[in-house]
């Protein structure tokens, strides 16, 4: 890496993704950075807390959004392609870009799946925001404790490492190469915004 790039101008990206593509890449990023709390919380409570139930249909509702958030993300994304990566970016960046973009999609579709599943076969009923029931599995525990394998004892984990990787990736390309990856995920600012 050229020692210098830290000082230099920041490079105008390539292409940006669109707008939508912005808003609902933000809109699953903030909803990730609720599920992820409210899951702490709810899993700290004294069973008899009166609000836990509360907190566990926020969690499942808010997860449940997500994943329909990216099944909407990745049929926009089939047409709308990502834009051609900056030309400061050397090809192990790219690569785990790619990479590490493609787990986050598979943990955002697994996370909820697994979710889902842990409660609708263990015989929990899922309320979306206390509006409606969401269908329940026949009881099977053997692909509930596999759910729950997945979603708490790896899932989470991954969540948590990928996220750190993706926002710290995001702050090296802003403070050290300088390379506009940030803007491709934000609105083109002109001089008038
Ligand atoms: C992207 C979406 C989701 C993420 C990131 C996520 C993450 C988590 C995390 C971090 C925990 C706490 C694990 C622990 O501290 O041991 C948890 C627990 C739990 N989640 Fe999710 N979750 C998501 C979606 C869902 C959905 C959609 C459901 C159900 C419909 C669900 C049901 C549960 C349940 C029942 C628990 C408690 C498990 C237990 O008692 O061991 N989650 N989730
Ligand atoms: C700290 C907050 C975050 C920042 C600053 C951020 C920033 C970015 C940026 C700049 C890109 C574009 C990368 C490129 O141009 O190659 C991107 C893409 C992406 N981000 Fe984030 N992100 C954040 C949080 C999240 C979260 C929480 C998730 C999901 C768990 C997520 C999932 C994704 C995915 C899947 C892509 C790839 C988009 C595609 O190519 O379709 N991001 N993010």
């Amino acid at each position: 890496m050229d020692s210098n790039l830290w000082l230099s101008p920041v490079v105008k990206p390539r292409g940006r993704y669109t707008l939508t593509a912005q808003a609902l890449h933000w809109i699953t990023a903030t909803l990730m950075f609720i599920v992820l709390p409210v899951a702490w919380v709810m899993m700290n409570m004294p069973e008899t807390a009166p609000r836990r139930s509360l907190l566990f249909t926020l969690h499942k509702s808010i997860g449940l959004t997500i994943v329909m958030i990216v099944a909407v993300r990745l049929a926009w994304r089939a047409k709308h392609p990502a834009p051609p990566f900056g030309a400061r970016l050397s090809g192990w960046e790219k690569g785990t870009a790619l990479v590490s973009h493609w787990m986050l999609y598979v943990v955002l579709i697994g996370m909820p799946v697994s979710g889902y599943l842990l409660d609708a076969t263990g015989g929990y009923p899922i309320s979306y925001f206390g509006l409606f029931s969401v269908p329940a599995l026949s009881k099977s525990p053997a692909v509930a404790s596999a759910a729950t394998w997945v979603h708490v004892v790896v899932g989470q984990w991954v969540v948590y490492s990928l996220i750190l990787l993706h926002a710290a990736a995001t702050v090296w390309h802003v403070s050290l190469r300088r390379d506009g990856v940030l803007d491709r995920m934000l609105p083109e600012q002109t001089e008038n915004s």
